[in-house]
């Protein structure tokens, strides 16, 4: 594949920043280069240190004076939901109800979800997320179709069929033994195919009845190197109904312990509820438990405690949870998430915000060695970002002074205007589809 040097404001993480002022967390060149070669990173450093490496023949896409970043990293979202985003009214378990799982059923049909895979795959693209985390619909052919669109991108993508037996409509629901059959051969047919990765999708536990979570457990036993993902403590509601359903557990988080899904590869979604005994569950397990900012504004669910998770020692990480999440833009969910924060007095910084996205939730995945920052030997997934792409972010920059504050204007007024460019494994995938890439040098011109 052609080498190519991608030249800008070069920022990757190394580790979670202690504070706005920890220097020493990220890397940061003024005037850097990112040499992709064979779709890996393959130099960081000075333009002028790369350049010289990589020698007078080596092509240059000039992205100054844009930023350019890892490709950003959702941990949550579904597909299925793409066109369900922004329905009005309703909390957790009406909105499941009423819009979901209507929605949810035209994935039966391969043609829907073909469709709704690309423009679904294109969208995180566009935004700057080149990797996520994703459940599909029951039907196996949406994963066929989310796999296969992630796939044609060559975008390393995790996800997995829901399962659900109970408390959903007939054509949503599968059996223990459906579930358990059909997911096993969709590991067999994408797990670790090109850059996919499966995750065992029980959706939460008031649609699986105890013989359904028996069938996760054995699949989770059975498939140690495959992801784990489903719902826990959104709602008051939904909590309510999912310990009356499972009586003999001490809280919600104990019905998934007793059933073997807790670990090291297993995301959460929302635990906004939780007592500190439950967060000690997932401390102890190393389960990730993932802030879903817009969504949990969206549907009143209530404000994920940041603090107490870093204080009892358990993981986290933050997802847009599309579609009750409002936006896939990461940068607007870092927005809300900044907010959700302060509204409990806990600071978030634009240093933390961004490593979050980045090295953050790919430590989350236990995938920092392959994606997340920009280091010799990691993937080239590559995100431009431009922070005076809308008027009045222009006019705010003119009086930013600093990094710190270049970022928070990103955060806090970005969206998908500021992604100016996505690399997947060092091809550029947004300006290809919108139109010419105006930065591409046919060569090194400087140095010939
Ligand atoms: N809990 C179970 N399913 C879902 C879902 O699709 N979205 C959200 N936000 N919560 C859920
Ligand atoms: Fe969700």
């Amino acid at each position: 594949m052609t080498d190519v040097l991608i030249r800008g404001r070069v920022l990757t993480f190394v580790r979670e920043p202690e504070g706005i002022d920890d220097t020493r967390a990220y890397r940061y060149y003024e005037d850097g280069a990112v040499l992709v070669a064979n779709g890996k990173v393959a130099d960081v450093g000075s333009y002028a240190d790369v350049a010289r490496q990589a020698g007078s023949s080596v092509r240059i896409a000039d992205h100054r004076p844009n930023l350019v970043l890892p490709g950003l990293i959702d941990t949550h979202l579904h597909f299925p939901q793409t066109q369900a985003i922004a329905s009005y009214g309703a909390q957790l378990l009406e909105w499941l109800n009423t819009y979901i799982f209507v929605e949810e059923q035209k994935f039966k049909e391969p043609q829907h979800a073909a469709l709704i895979a690309g423009r679904f795959m294109d969208e995180l693209l566009s935004n700057g997320t080149t990797t996520a985390v994703a459940y599909c619909s029951v039907h196996p052919e949406s994963v066929d179709a989310f796999f296969t669109a992630a796939e044609e991108r060559n975008m390393l993508m995790i996800g997995g069929k829901v399962m659900m037996d109970r408390n959903a409509p007939e054509a949503l629901r599968d059996t223990p033994g459906q579930g358990f059959d059909e997911t096993k051969h969709l590991i067999g047919k994408w797990h670790g195919r090109g850059r996919a990765h499966y995750a065992i999708s029980p959706r939460f536990a008031i649609t699986s009845t105890p013989e359904q979570m028996e069938m996760s457990r054995a699949l989770v036993a059975e498939h140690p190197d495959c992801y784990v993902q489903t719902h826990l403590s959104e709602n008051k509601d939904e909590i309510a109904f999912a310990t009356s359903l499972y009586p003999e557990a001490k809280d919600y988080t104990d019905i998934y312990a007793r059933y073997g899904l807790l670990g090291r590869k297993t995301l959460l979604g929302h635990c906004i509820h939780m007592s500190d005994r439950e967060i000690s569950v997932l401390a102890e397990t190393s389960a990730v438990g993932v802030f879903c900012p817009t969504s949990n504004l969206f549907l009143g669910s209530g404000l994920f405690d940041r603090d107490r998770f870093d204080k009892l020692g358990a993981r986290h990480a933050v997802a847009t949870d599309v579609g009750a999440g409002t936006s896939f833009s990461m940068l607007e969910t870092m927005d809300e998430a900044y907010k959700v924060l302060h509204l409990q007095g806990q600071r978030l910084s634009p240093f933390n915000s961004f490593y979050m996205m980045t090295l953050g939730n790919a430590r989350a995945l236990d995938l920092e060695h392959r994606i997340g920052s920009l280091y010799a030997g990691a993937d080239a997934d590559i995100a431009i970002l431009d922070s005076r792409a809308k008027p009045a972010m222009e006019l705010r920059m003119r009086v930013a002074s600093s990094l710190a504050e270049e970022l928070f204007v990103l955060q806090t007024m970005g969206d998908d205007r500021c992604v100016a460019e996505v690399y997947v494994a060092g091809q550029p995938m947004k300006q290809r589809r919108e139109g010419p890439a105006k930065h591409l040098a046919p060569k090194n011109a400087e140095l010939a």
